[in-house]
């Protein structure tokens, strides 16, 4: 039987989870694909972790170096998180020739050509399956099985906090910051929010799933990022009555060569079947040009779900051994990229309730070219009322040019939301 020996970077929840599931599952392993996989190392500071594993103190280190010239092992699975010192640890390793398995998806994104080159450079395996979407197998999805299609969509809910977060407020009507800190009382969002509920988490993976998607690298500073901090219950109440679901998405999309991604909140209509994905679970929908649509839903973080996509990937580097996949195709140029996107749009303002105010209205949206298809007002109240508009399919640029006009006339007091509608 094969032997292949792996370390582990970091025994917190999701290195935990790795570790728990190879001894657990090691004679599975052994029977399903003929590999005896061995935890020879482990880099963690903190004995306490490990002692709660009963890992023998022989296997921890705390020096990378130890792992690096050991030539038992073979493959190196990270769950430290973060850039430093993860990135340094990752490049000695694949420049060593050793697979790298990990699932921090800030890296992958941030620094993807440096871990790509020492890859190149060590000859080595590099898998990031637990980098998104946790337990969901996305990237196998994407990698081995749409190989005969061009993908041409991608939509997904790629973050369990703010999935939480919005579910809590659609379903109980809590406001976003008593549903965060709901969140993070139940470990769902950390003490510090802002990767999560900003968007940076989701456009990390975005990032990551549109490159293999669209088969050349498409660099975390072209996914446009807005985050949920000022999403209010009065408009997912709204939001209901038109018969649509709030969600933070994570898009990308291939439009005849032009390219664009991007992670923003937005409103799902409810036959969707991402409207139906709730709490902390994810999923992702995919349009491919032959097989048309997958969708793929399941824990998206976790010890043991994220654990799951490490080991898979540390079965698939110990099968294929050195580079399997070929990341390097390049970069997409400036070129490629789409200069704006079109979607429909919810938009709530405060107007006076005064005869002629909604043709006015209606003529700044007509005369910048927005095509308004349907239109809201109630609870007038002093003088003045909510209006709801939902427009057809327009431009970005197009439309902020329109509400930019609109903010001018003196009957809007205010513009209080505007939500895409995918
Ligand atoms: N913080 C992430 C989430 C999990 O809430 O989905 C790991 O990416």
């Amino acid at each position: 039987m094969k032997k292949t020996g792996v370390a582990l970077l970091g025994l917190g929840t999701v290195g935990g989870g790795t570790y728990r599931i190879l001894q657990q599952n090691r004679e599975l392993i052994k029977k399903a694909h003929g590999l005896d996989i061995e935890v020879i190392k482990i880099l963690d500071r903190d004995y306490n972790k490990s002692d709660a594993l009963n890992v023998d103190r022989a296997k921890v280190t705390f020096d990378i170096d130890d792992i690096i010239s050991d030539p038992s092992i073979g493959i190196v699975a990270e769950a430290i998180g973060g850039i430093n010192p993860a990135k340094s640890f990752l490049i000695k390793a694949l420049e060593a020739g050793k697979s790298v398995v990990t699932a921090n998806k800030e890296l992958c994104a941030k620094c993807w050509d440096e871990l790509n080159a020492a890859a190149k450079k060590g000859k080595a395996g590099f898998y990031f399956e637990a980098s998104c979407v946790g337990g969901v197998p996305i990237i196998r999805t994407l990698m081995d099985g749409m190989q005969a299609n061009n993908i041409l969509e991608m939509k997904g809910i790629v973050n369990g906090t703010t999935n939480y977060i919005l579910s809590a407020m659609t379903q109980c009507g809590t406001e976003y910051s008593d549903a965060l800190k709901e969140a993070q009382k139940l470990g769902y969002a950390e003490a510090n929010p802002t990767a999560d509920v900003d968007g940076f988490d989701a456009s990390y993976k975005i990032s990551i799933l549109s490159t293999l998607a669209f088969h050349k690298h498409v660099p975390l500073e072209k996914v446009y990022r807005e985050g949920i901090s000022s999403i209010s219950v009065e408009d997912i109440n709204y939001g209901k009555e038109l018969g649509m679901t709030l969600k933070l998405l994570a898009i990308a999309k291939n439009n005849g060569g032009k390219i664009e991604a991007r992670v923003h909140p937005a409103f799902v209509d409810n036959a969707h079947p991402l409207a139906t994905v709730s709490g902390s679970f994810n999923a992702v929908h995919l349009l491919g040009d032959m097989v048309g649509d997958i969708m793929l839903y399941g824990r998206g973080a976790g010890d043991l779900p994220t654990g799951s996509a490490i080991v898979s990937d540390i079965v698939y580097a110990a099968n294929k051994g050195g580079a399997k996949y070929n990341y390097n195709n390049g970069t997409f140029k400036d070129s490629d990229f789409a200069g704006d996107f079109t979607c429909k749009y919810y938009i709530r303002m405060n107007v006076s309730d005064k005869s002629g105010t909604l043709g006015k209205i209606a003529t700044v949206f007509g005369k910048n070219k927005v095509s308004l298809q349907s239109v809201l007002q109630k609870d007038v109240k002093d003088g003045f009322a909510p209006i709801v508009f939902t427009t057809h399919e327009t431009g970005e640029k197009n439309m902020q040019k329109a509400l930019a006009a609109v903010k001018e006339l003196d009957s809007v007091i205010d513009v209080a939301a505007v939500i895409r509608i995918e």
